[in-house]
């Protein structure tokens, strides 16, 4: 598990840049943490990274929104889905198979869902406001390889990095 912290949304945009540089086509990133911990930031920075120029916004009403860019990201948000069938239902391994980096809030809700091969960023409040906690742990082969890259793209946010 790695632990950071942001100190703005722009921090968080660009902390999700960092991790963004290291995903490739058929990675998975489910996004935990409670309504407006950031989660949607964050999307917003990791697509940023990977050359999306569309602005990213909260897919809450049509669930799953694909955008063009270096790697097309596929970005849902599963809050309002009642049952895990109907997550199985976005068929979010396969839309990854044909060339895509999945984001997924509400993802830690998801998983049980999809396969056991993700990258599992959580958010959550910290002692200020605009300040929130990043925990980032791999599951399964895909991410776990590429931990110590992980570790070090985000050196820069460490707990107690910084003033
Ligand atoms: N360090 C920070 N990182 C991210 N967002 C922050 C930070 N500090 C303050 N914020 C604010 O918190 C809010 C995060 O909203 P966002 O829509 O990203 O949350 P969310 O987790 O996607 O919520 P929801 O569950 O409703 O989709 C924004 O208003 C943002 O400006
Ligand atoms: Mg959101």
């Amino acid at each position: 598990m790695i632990t950071a912290r942001t100190k703005s949304p722009d921090d968080t945009r660009e902390l999700a840049g960092a991790m963004a540089g290291l995903a490739r086509a058929g990675d998975v990133v489910l996004l935990a943490g409670e309504l407006g911990a950031g989660k949607t930031v964050f999307a917003q920075g990791f697509g940023r990274a990977l050359g999306i120029e569309e602005p990213i916004t909260s897919p809450s009403f049509t669930l799953v929104r694909i955008y063009p860019g270096r790697v097309r990201l596929v970005h849902a948000d599963v809050y309002r889905l009642d049952h895990l069938q109907e997550v199985v239902d976005l068929a979010l391994p396969e839309l990854v198979d044909e060339g895509a980096v999945a984001v997924v809030e509400w993802g830690d809700v998801a998983a049980p869902a999809l396969p056991a091969d993700y990258l599992e960023v959580r958010l959550e409040w910290s002692e200020a406001e605009d300040e929130r906690r990043v925990s980032v742990g791999a599951v399964g082969p895909a991410w776990s390889a590429r931990q110590g890259a992980l570790a070090a793209a985000l050196g820069r946010w460490g707990r107690d990095a910084g003033p």
